[in-house]
């Protein structure tokens, strides 16, 4: 049984078919309504669970519109609606139980070490659609926007901006090594990678920098990208923490550094004004709103990739 909780857990090979039938299964669809099923229906009869303990626009519509296109169904639960995380009822047995009811689950979650712990017990595919350590869902749909637009991600230069040790920067750190792209991220010391994620990463790639100076990190890149200052799962003081990522702005004088032809991408939700400008976001390098419908065509990849 597979599950798609980081993209470190998944080989190259894997990875690349999942962008690969992405691409083909959105190409086929040219013409198609919005919410149309696919012509092979390969979830015909199937379902997918949904659990979100953490609000959610883009993951949770992006995910339905995917199942019902894959010809299957969708149930959202909310964790406050069900005996889940209270202590009455067991992670382990509520993984068991959802088990007979579905064919794959996702979840967004506060805690990695949940999604761990329910992915050992459920005896269906588990997808991570977001956690405090990851966002692979995001990233995944991020390198097929990347690719529609610049070709193939290998040997390309990808620049992180802002926070560098939220759940999208590990997951890009993770895609880093195994799609063979080059990474720089610049970020305060203080926001920096998760030690591990990044030991493993150098371990695997070379070409991952992580520096101090925005400049530096963006000089020559095919794609800036940035994230929120503060993640929904950041408990610390905001104000502080926006303080000091302050000099992290994505702006018009910053993306001067990287090729003419660069992007910009951005998961969403935006804090305007805040790690990117009005003028970046909505200006013409800005490929946001690919990006957010891109995620209903990989996820389709990637439920089909644990189901197979
Ligand atoms: N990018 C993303 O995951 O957005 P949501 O939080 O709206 O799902
Ligand atoms: N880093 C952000 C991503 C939101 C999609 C967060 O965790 O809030």
């Amino acid at each position: 049984m597979k599950n798609f909780l980081n993209i470190s857990d998944v080989n190259s090979t894997e990875l690349r078919k999942i962008v690969e039938d992405a691409k083909a299964r959105k190409s086929k669809r040219l013409g198609f309504n919005k919410s149309q099923v696919d012509n092979d229906k390969p979830l015909d009869g199937k379902s997918m669970i949904m659990i979100f303990e953490k609000p959610s626009t883009r993951t949770r519509v992006s995910f339905d519109i995917a199942i019902k296109q894959l010809g299957g169904s969708s149930i959202v639960l909310n964790p406050d609606g069900i005996h889940y995380g209270k202590g009455d009822e067991s992670t382990k047995d509520t993984a068991r139980v959802l088990s007979e009811y579905a064919d794959v689950i996702m979840i967004r979650t506060s805690s990695h070490k949940n999604l761990e712990e329910f992915g050992k017990y459920s005896l269906i595919p588990l997808i991570n659609g977001l956690s405090d350590q990851s966002h692979p869902c995001q990233v995944m749909s991020d390198i097929l926007t990347f690719e529609e637009l610049k070709g193939n991600i290998k040997g390309k230069n990808l620049s992180w901006v802002g926070d560098g040790a939220n759940n999208m920067s590990h997951s890009f750190i993770e895609a880093a090594v195994k799609f063979e792209f080059n990474l720089r991220i610049a970020c305060p010391k203080k926001y920096s990678p998760n030690k591990k994620i990044l030991k493993w990463a150098v371990k695997n790639n070379t070409k991952i920098k992580v520096t101090t100076d925005p400049k530096e990190a963006v000089k020559g890149a095919d794609c800036i990208m940035t994230d929120k200052w503060v993640s929904m799962n950041d408990k610390g003081d905001k104000k502080k923490k926006k303080k000091i990522l302050k000099n992290y702005q994505v702006n018009q004088k910053l993306i001067k550094h990287a090729k003419p032809d660069a992007i910009f991408m951005h998961c969403l939700p935006v804090g305007r004004g805040e790690e990117v400008t009005d003028d970046v976001i909505d200006g013409k390098k800005s490929v946001v709103w690919q990006q957010a419908l891109n995620r209903v065509h990989a996820q389709k990849s990637i439920i089909k990739w644990c189901l197979d």
